[in-house]
């Protein structure tokens, strides 16, 4: 009897950069019901993205009804709702309307990469890295609020006056989810803050040297809270239901797969992938371009930190194949093409469509394929698509180890693209060490229905989670090392070829 009047469910909100999801979990971690719906993407100009927040906020309202109704269960019966979205995507709204005053732009948006090296000045790009952990990228909130308040007509002057609130989707939804313009919080958790490049890792408060750098008014900021509280309670369909957690998505897949001991690392193969380890209370600088980054917060307790490879392109270089080549109908097709040829007939792909984040923050990189010859087909091309995720992923892992000393022995994976073999085969092949994923696949929403039990009383700690996490599937290691090696030298040359197109 799922409806039971004793048992209590936590929902989780996950809004991501191509669909919002919903889903309901009980007491032991178990799916009881799912709703999803994807948003439109939009592109005004090669490379810049956009999403329309309002459309964001009423497929989330949508997802939220579909999920209770599939459960069949009532917001009375919802313990707390936790929340966790795309990071670094800025929305500007209006405090007195409720509306957003322009289109979000989307975290791989490449509009403000000249504005970045200016900010950069004489420092260059780790200009406020030692502050933040992040180098100065188009994919950070800060330099596209910027942006905004100086393109937008008036919209500086209002800001100035408090008339305007900046927030990541985190903000945005919290500040709905809770009355909007009839009273809504504005709030934030460190998670996201961190990707604003506007916090300060050390104080976990907005950093004034930076916002007077990039001539952003303090009145626009929301509050940095923990990772797990109650910021407020529902209003709406939710009404009464407490708002208990805020994490980005990435930070949330942290908190789901558990990885809550330092030297624990997880893999989300999303849009993009985010590959973050663990480093404990301290953050860690990094020389080889990762960005160091917030874990999780629980309410009064210190900050976990964490080392973080950003990858923008792996999934949504599946749905351009998809989409925009029209090689394959749907993306699961691409794994039966791909296994159609024994390898990738020389093939490689660099999908640096945002440039390149991790390690090499490239905003001069756009993408290329390289190796063509008369011999490939469209088949070696879906294998070097997949392939391309499996290097990048490469890529950052070796960099986790030059900056921590940390050789991970294991990798634990999650989100869409792990149902596809070859890719997971090829992943646990070039980097010589088992990939496994957990039976819960959906450690996002997990992670931040997790934190939000935490902050009411459904779990009482970290441990009873971790007794949650149970291995589904692992792929282990079976390629001889002179084929990786010589594989990866060839993906390396073709990452050369793909610098240098913009100055
Ligand atoms: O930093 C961007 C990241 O949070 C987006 O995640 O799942 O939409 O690829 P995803």
């Amino acid at each position: 009897e799922r409806t039971g009047k004793t048992e209590k469910y936590v929902a989780a909100i996950d809004q991501g950069t191509t669909s919002s999801r919903c889903i309901i979990f009980d007491h032991s971690g178990a799916i009881v019901a799912v709703d999803q719906r994807e948003h439109r993407q939009i592109f005004p100009r090669p490379g810049w993205v956009e999403h329309d927040a309002t459309e964001i906020w009423s497929k989330v309202q949508a997802v939220v009804a579909g999920a209770l109704a599939g459960a069949g269960l009532r917001a009375d019966q919802l313990s707390a709702l936790g929340i966790t979205n795309q990071r670094e995507t800025t929305v500007l709204w209006d405090r007195v309307t409720g509306r957003p005053v322009h289109h979000a732009i989307v975290w791989q948006d490449t509009r403000t990469s000249q504005l970045c090296t200016e900010l950069g000045g004489a420092d260059g790009q780790d200009r406020f890295r030692e502050a933040t952990g992040l180098p100065l990228a188009s994919y950070f909130s800060g330099p596209k609020a910027a942006w905004l308040l100086d393109e937008v007509p008036g919209l500086r002057a209002r800001a100035e006056r408090g008339e305007i609130a900046f927030g990541t989707i985190d903000s945005w939804l919290i500040w709905n989810l809770t009355g909007g313009t009839d009273g809504g919080v504005h709030v934030t958790d460190v998670t996201n803050a961190g990707r604003t490049m506007l916090m300060n890792l050390a104080t976990l408060q907005w950093d004034p040297a930076i916002l007077s750098a990039m001539n952003l008014p303090a009145a626009m900021l929301p509050e940095i809270r923990s990772s797990a509280e109650v910021y407020g309670t529902a209003v709406g369909q939710l009404h009464g239901v407490p708002v208990a957690s805020a994490l980005g998505d990435q930070q949330a897949a942290v908190f789901g797969q558990t990885c809550y001991g330092v030297g624990e690392a997880k893999n989300t193969y999303g849009t993009g992938s985010f590959l973050l380890l663990n480093t404990g209370n301290r953050p860690v600088p990094s020389k080889s371009g990762l960005l160091t980054t917030m874990g999780y917060q629980l309410a009064g307790e210190p900050p976990v930190y964490c080392l973080e490879g950003s990858i923008a392109v792996t999934g949504s270089l599946v749905q351009w194949f998809r989409d925009q080549l029209g090689i394959i109908a749907s993306a699961a097709e691409i794994e039966p093409l791909a296994a159609s040829v024994p390898d990738n007939g020389g093939a490689y792909v660099v999908p640096a469509f945002s440039g390149l984040f991790a390690p090499y923050w490239r905003s001069d990189a756009r993408g290329v394929i390289t190796g063509l010859t008369g011999f490939v087909t469209k088949a070696h091309l879906a294998r070097a698509v997949l392939e391309a995720t499996s290097w990048q992923t490469r890529e950052v892992v070796d960099a986790m180890f030059q900056d921590s000393g940390v050789r991970i022995t294991q990798l634990k994976v999650d989100g869409g693209m792990t149902a596809n073999h070859l890719l997971m085969q090829h992943q646990a092949d070039v980097l010589d060490v088992p990939v496994i994923r957990p039976v819960i696949s959906e450690t996002t929403c997990l992670g931040a229905a997790y934190a939000a039990g935490l902050a009411t009383g459904v779990w009482q700690d970290l441990d009873e989670l971790r007794t949650h996490w149970k291995r589904d599937t692992q792929w282990t290691p079976r390629m001889d090392a002179q084929t990786r090696d010589r594989e990866f030298a060839n993906w390396r040359r073709a990452v050369e070829r793909s610098f240098g197109w913009l100055a």
